[in-house]
C-alpha cells in the first residue's frame, strides 16, 4: 500500500454514517493536519444525481458541511433554476481535508488545489460514497474533480455540459464549478450562471426520467 492512502481508515461497515464519521479519524495524507475537520459528502443515499466539487472551502472547512460557502450559494441557485432540489442530490468532493495556504497579509485562508497526491489518497473515500450511492448521474464541478474522475486530458471548456461514457455512472457529465461564476468578470457572470444552469437542466431531465 502507498504512503499516502486514505484506505487503512476506511470502516468494515461501509454506510454513509460510518463513513462520515470515520473520516473525522483520516491521516491517510497530510491535509487533516491543517483544516479543522474533514467534510464528507451529504445527501439521500438514495439520491438519484451526485455532485462531486474538489474539495471543502473555507466555509465548509469551519461548518463542516460541503458547499455552504460562496460557491454553494451559487450552487443552490443554479440547482434550483435547473429545477432540481438539492434534497435529491447527494453533494460531495473528491478531497474530504480544505487545502490552503495563510494570505500573505492578514488571516485569510486562501485555497489550494490538491496536489494529484492527494487526490489519489483521498479517492476511497468517494468510491465508497460512490458504491453506497450509486447514483444514476454524476456530475463533475470544475476541472480538478473531472480530470481526476474523467481523465487528465478533459477539457472542461471544450467538453462541458456533455455525457461522456464512464464506469461512475450510466450517466456522467462535467460542467464548471460554481466558484467560476464568483470569479467570472461582472459582464460575463450572468452568461457564465445560465451555462451552468444549462448543463444541470440537462441532468435534471435524466433524474426525471429516473424517478
Ligand atoms: N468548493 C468545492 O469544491 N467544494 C465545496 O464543498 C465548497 C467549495
Ligand atoms: Fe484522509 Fe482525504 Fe483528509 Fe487526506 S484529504 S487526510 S486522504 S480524508
Amino acid at each position: 500500500m502507498s504512503e499516502y492512502s486514505a484506505d487503512a481508515f476506511l470502516p468494515q461497515d461501509r454506510s454513509l454514517d460510518s463513513l462520515a464519521e470515520a473520516v473525522q479519524s483520516c491521516q491517510g495524507c497530510d491535509l487533516y493536519r491543517d483544516a479543522t475537520q474533514a467534510v464528507f459528502g451529504e445527501g439521500s443515499g438514495r439520491a438519484l444525481a451526485m455532485l462531486i466539487g474538489e474539495q471543502p472551502g473555507d466555509r465548509e472547512d469551519v461548518e463542516g458541511h460541503p458547499f455552504v460557502g460562496p460557491a454553494g450559494g451559487i450552487l443552490d441557485r443554479a440547482l434550483e433554476d435547473a429545477g432540481i432540489d438539492r434534497a435529491d442530490v447527494y453533494v460531495t468532493n473528491l478531497v474530504k481535508h480544505f487545502r490552503w495556504k495563510p494570505a500573505p497579509r492578514g488571516k485569510r485562508r486562501i485555497h489550494r488545489k490538491p496536489d494529484l497526491r492527494e487526490q489519489l489518497a483521498c479517492r476511497p473515500w468517494l468510491d465508497a460514497e460512490l458504491e453506497q450511492v450509486r447514483p444514476t448521474v454524476v456530475v463533475c464541478l470544475g476541472a480538478t474533480a473531472a480530470q481526476a474522475l474523467l481523465g487528465r486530458s478533459f477539457r472542461v471548456t471544450q467538453d462541458r455540459g456533455r455525457f461522456v461514457e464512464s464506469p461512475l455512472a450510466p450517466f456522467v457529465m462535467a460542467t464548471v464549478h460554481p466558484s467560476s461564476i464568483l470569479r467570472a468578470p461582472d459582464d460575463a457572470r450572468e452568461e457564465a450562471m445560465r451555462a451552468f444552469v444549462a448543463d444541470l437542466r440537462k441532468v435534471a431531465k435524466v433524474v426525471r426520467r429516473a424517478a
